[in-house]
């Protein structure tokens, strides 16, 4: 599958969110709703997505007991969401917790996957990928990770697991505060199954345009 370019819609409200997917929705499939955007506008911004026909990344990185992220997963498989992560650090009784509870909505499960060490926090490559082989024994999809781990990633835990790579920016797009960062070609030669940006596009005067020279760029 080509990697799919995913617009991080990391605005405070329902308006601004939907003045985003106005101007995107045509050019862009996927979108991902943080802690901000679900905080103040709730299940409302998954509707009013999938209403003009996206698919939705909810990016709330769960992290509890097994028994509450297993209700949480459930909740969101039952919204309609095609992607959700947690927190590898809740240990795999929590993961499979996710993977169990996401399978009972009634709905086909949505792809997990969790964050293994966050990118504010210092981490060797030995944690990632210890942490990266419990998420796949747990039974989950993938990984958020940075695509300058995504060879040795692919390699370590094959080609099916999939990576979800933020910290993309194009050549010619503001750097902001991301340090690790990776043009979008060299995401995809790199084996990201997905790319997620947030600013180059959101704060370009041309969106749609910015989504467009990315989703050229990364086909290369
Ligand atoms: O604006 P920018 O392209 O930096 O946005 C990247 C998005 O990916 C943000 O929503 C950010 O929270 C998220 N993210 C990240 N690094 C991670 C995990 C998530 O930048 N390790």
């Amino acid at each position: 599958m080509p990697t799919e370019l995913i617009v991080a819609v990391d605005v405070p409200n329902l308006d601004q969110a939907g003045r985003v997917l106005d101007r995107l929705a045509d050019s862009v499939r996927w979108f991902k709703i943080g802690m901000q955007l679900f905080t103040a506008a709730g299940p409302a911004v998954v509707r009013e997505i999938r209403a003009r026909g996206g698919k939705v990344f909810l990016d709330l990185k769960f992290h509890d007991i097994p028994n509450t992220v297993a209700g949480a997963a459930e909740s969101a498989a039952a919204l309609g969401v095609e992607m959700f992560n947690v927190h590898a650090a809740g240990g795999e009784a929590m993961m499979r917790a996710a993977v169990a509870g996401a399978s009972q909505a009634g709905v086909p499960r949505p792809t997990i996957i969790a964050v293994t060490v966050l990118t504010s926090q210092a981490a060797t490559e030995d944690e990632v990928l210890r942490l990266a082989r419990s998420v796949k024994a747990s039974g989950l999809d993938g990984v958020v990770c940075s695509a300058r781990e995504a060879v040795t990633l692919k390699r370590e835990l094959g080609t099916d697991f999939k990576l979800v790579c933020p910290g993309i920016r194009p050549a010619w797009s503001e750097k902001g505060d991301q340090n690790r960062i990776v043009t979008p070609r060299d995401a995809v030669k790199a084996g990201a199954d997905y790319i997620v940006v947030g600013r180059p596009i959101l704060a370009a005067a041309n969106p749609a345009e910015a989504a467009k020279r990315v989703i050229e760029e990364m086909r290369g």
